[in-house]
């Protein structure tokens, strides 16, 4: 277990060790413990930490507020529209600032090509601790709760063979975040990660490369595939949810278009058939049913969102207490 935390940013679990990461799993089971058996875990008190959003949320916002209120400190929530950000604050002031106002600083800033880069110039700024909410590149503590979900179901993770797909989708053109993240951190698991996808929705090469090493170095393996079914097929876990092309096409418009021709990427009954019998559906939701999943295989006995779901709020709980 590693006890140095205090301090530390986590804007991708890239830049955090192995055993840094073990730490935050074991951590957030020992506080998902207490808070089943009812025991004060007060570990943050008068702490508060600014949650700064530029894009809508449901689960993280939800699940760090409420986070922050279990550990006995505060949440303030900030959304970027209703503060001068538009009128001039810069990154460098939030820092500066609000970090001199709070014990963390947590940001959600998806802007393709734009995200990380801010949350890294307000991290450069800031006396306290910040955290990624969510970025055009990653989703850390999504990423730290699914792999939190399949240990938890699954024990040793090592060997599962772990499909990480796209998936068809309406409502938004979704961020890279989400299946960037997932091929980073469960390739440092051992498992065998397939990312399944269109030719056009492509993740960053960047990402692709570190996958491979990370592979190589922890005893399992990455491939990338194109074809849906190929996917599923003996698959431990499922992961299949849309993103935008955004390395095909700048024009979300186009990306819409692009994607609209592969309408049957649709995880159904008959694909996670093709899966193991016990196979784990996951998605960070939220989901466009009846697009990118049926109610039958969300709703069904494989599924296991609503665990995943809450585990963010373990997780998140476990890095708040231990960096800030
Ligand atoms: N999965 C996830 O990050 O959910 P929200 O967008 O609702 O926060």
């Amino acid at each position: 277990m590693q006890t140095h935390l205090r301090g530390r940013d986590l804007i991708t679990t890239q830049e955090w060790t192995k055993d840094e990461i073990d730490t935050v799993l074991e951590v957030a089971l020992e506080l998902k413990r207490r808070r089943a058996l009812g025991e004060p875990h007060a570990l943050l008190r008068d702490k508060v930490l600014a949650m700064l959003f530029f894009f809508s949320s449901t689960r993280t916002r939800a699940s760090f507020e409420a986070g922050m209120a279990q550990l006995g400190g505060h949440a303030q929530f900030i959304e970027s529209k209703s503060t001068q950000i538009a009128h001039g604050d810069t990154a460098k002031e939030i820092g500066e600032i609000l970090g001199r106002y709070n014990d963390g600083l947590a940001i959600r800033q998806v802007d393709w090509g734009v995200g990380n880069g801010y949350i890294r110039e307000v991290a450069g700024a800031s006396r306290v601790p910040v955290l990624n909410m969510q970025c055009d590149r990653f989703h850390p503590f999504q990423a730290l709760a699914d792999l939190l979900t399949i240990v938890e179901r699954r024990g040793d993770p090592r060997n599962l063979t772990v499909d990480v797909s796209w998936a068809y989708a309406e409502s938004y053109q979704k961020p890279l975040s989400v299946p960037q993240s997932l091929i980073l951190l469960l390739t440092r698991y051992g498992m065998n990660v397939r990312l399944t996808h269109p030719p056009e929705f492509k993740l960053l090469p960047e990402m692709l490369d570190q996958a491979e090493t990370n592979a190589r170095a922890a005893g399992g393996s990455f491939e990338v595939l194109d074809d849906f079914d190929a996917g599923f097929r003996d698959a431990d876990v499922v992961y299949p949810k849309s993103w935008g092309c955004m390395l095909t096409t700048a024009d979300l418009e186009e990306s819409a278009r692009i994607g609209r021709g592969y309408a049957d990427w649709i995880a159904d009954e008959a694909r996670m058939g093709l899966a193991k019998a016990d196979a784990m559906y996951l998605h960070c939701l939220p989901a466009d049913r009846g697009i990118e999943v049926t109610d039958g295989v969300i709703d069904g006995p494989n599924s296991a969102v609503y665990d995943e779901a809450e585990n963010r709020l373990h997780v998140q709980k476990a890095v708040m207490a231990l960096t800030m």
